[in-house]
């Protein structure tokens, strides 16, 4: 078994989740490759924090604040790194730079020339296996979703629509955090924050967004400050619907595509979702239901939907039976399991099983910066 020594920048809600996946590795069977976190870097080191990870990975050797340092231990061969957006360009370019395989997080920089300093340093070091984080595609109805793709089974895809829906802004008593502020979350706002999980499937599917129409809306203005409850303005997009005109890459068919990313969307919690029509075949997934796939296979008379009870069916075969449910934490698992096998034989397992590429961020932050324009100026843009 091949080992990757594995630090984690950033030790919050992400940098937990990530390191967690490995604590279970053993989940996973005939995976060939396995990290070992052997070091941990963050602002602040909050003795409970750093104590978590201490006890959770006795392989950790190196501790520290400053993310430079772990740049120079040679302990350390990939780094996830999971920082607010305004530090993407420094500390993903200085990774790269450094030599160390890189799982980094979305945006992937929190504007296009911060993407475009990025992908300069991805150029430079092509020795690097450079990745950017997004579960959704690794739930098995969204595996079985790509076989389908694969095997040209939705015929003439005329619709596609897609999106990442959450809801606890709709508590206007929620204190601001760093997401809501465009200095450190970016002028993309929703779309910085959720946006780059909506896209994943549909770019990776072949689906070329050629143009946008972008509504943006702010809903909540003001928000407590979460020290003495003063109200401070909250400055970010709350809601992004991009209506974009799509062209498939296999068939060359241009449809409507529509990507829905939501800060507030009463009622949803972290709802991911794809629905795709076809002349021969339509499909619904939802991680609301997470087991439950909808399939309309049309070859004339009825037109009847199935709704089919998925089994845990995984690109990277694990312990689980297959009657069992898929979950959140199981996807990291997936994702994480797809990186490091891309590091360690340099090629996705298949293509439906790897991470976000650098060209597919790159295409993400075309789209919205576009839809950026479209809301601007109340037009349809070229992407
Ligand atoms: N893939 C997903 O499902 C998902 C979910 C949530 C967030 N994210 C992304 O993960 C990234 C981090 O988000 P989060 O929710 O974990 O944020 P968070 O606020 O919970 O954690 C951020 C961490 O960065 C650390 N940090 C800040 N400045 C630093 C510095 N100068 N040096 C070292 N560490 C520093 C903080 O101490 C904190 O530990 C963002 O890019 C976000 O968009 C991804």
């Amino acid at each position: 078994m091949k080992t990757v020594r594995f630090g984690i920048i950033g030790l919050g809600l992400m940098g937990r989740e990530l390191a967690s996946a490995v604590a279970r590795w053993g989940h996973l069977e005939n995976i060939g490759v396995r990290p070992v976190v052997t070091a941990i870097c963050s602002k602040s080191l909050a003795p409970a924090r750093v104590g978590w990870f201490k006890e959770n990975f006795p392989t950790i050797t190196q501790v520290c604040a400053d993310y430079r340092e772990m740049l120079a231990n040679p302990e350390v061969d990939a780094i996830y790194c999971a920082v607010p957006h305004h530090l993407h360009q420094e500390f993903y370019t200085a990774i790269i730079r450094a030599g160390k395989h890189l799982l980094a997080e979305k945006p992937f920089g929190i504007d296009q020339a911060a993407n475009e300093a990025i992908l300069a340093a991805v150029r430079e070091r092509p020795d690097v296996v450079v990745r950017c984080s997004s579960e959704f595609p690794f739930f098995p109805g969204v595996q079985k979703i790509f076989l389908m793709i694969e095997a040209s089974a939705f015929g003439n895809i005329f619709e596609v629509n897609g999106g990442f829906l959450h809801s606890s802004d709709l508590d206007p008593n929620k204190p601001i955090n760093w997401k809501r502020i465009i200095a450190l979350n970016g002028e993309y706002g929703v779309m910085g924050d959720l946006g780059l999980h909506s896209c994943h499937v549909p770019f990776r599917a072949g689906w070329i967004p050629r143009n946008v129409r972008a509504v943006l809306s702010k809903i909540v203005p003001q928000r407590p400050n979460g020290k003495d409850g003063k109200l401070v303005p909250c400055e970010t997009w709350d809601n992004a619907t991009l209506l974009c005109e799509a062209t498939d890459a296999r068939s060359g068919s241009v449809f409507p595509m529509t990507l829905k990313m939501q800060r507030i969307a009463p009622g949803q919690k972290n709802t991911w979702y794809l629905e795709i029509y076809g002349t021969k075949a339509s499909v619904r997934f939802s991680t609301k239901n997470p087991k439950r796939l909808e399939l309309l296979e049309y070859r004339g008379g009825e037109q009847a939907w199935q709704q089919i009870d998925l089994d845990y069916d995984s690109a990277f075969k694990t312990v689980t039976g297959k009657l069992f449910e898929f979950g959140f934490s199981d996807s990291i698992l997936q994702m994480m399991a797809a990186f490091f096998h891309e590091v360690a034989t340099g090629t996705p397992l298949r293509p439906a099983a790897g991470c976000v590429t650098p060209d597919e961020a790159a295409l993400s932050h075309r789209l919205f910066t576009a839809a950026l324009k479209s809301q601007k100026h109340q037009s349809a843009e070229k992407v």
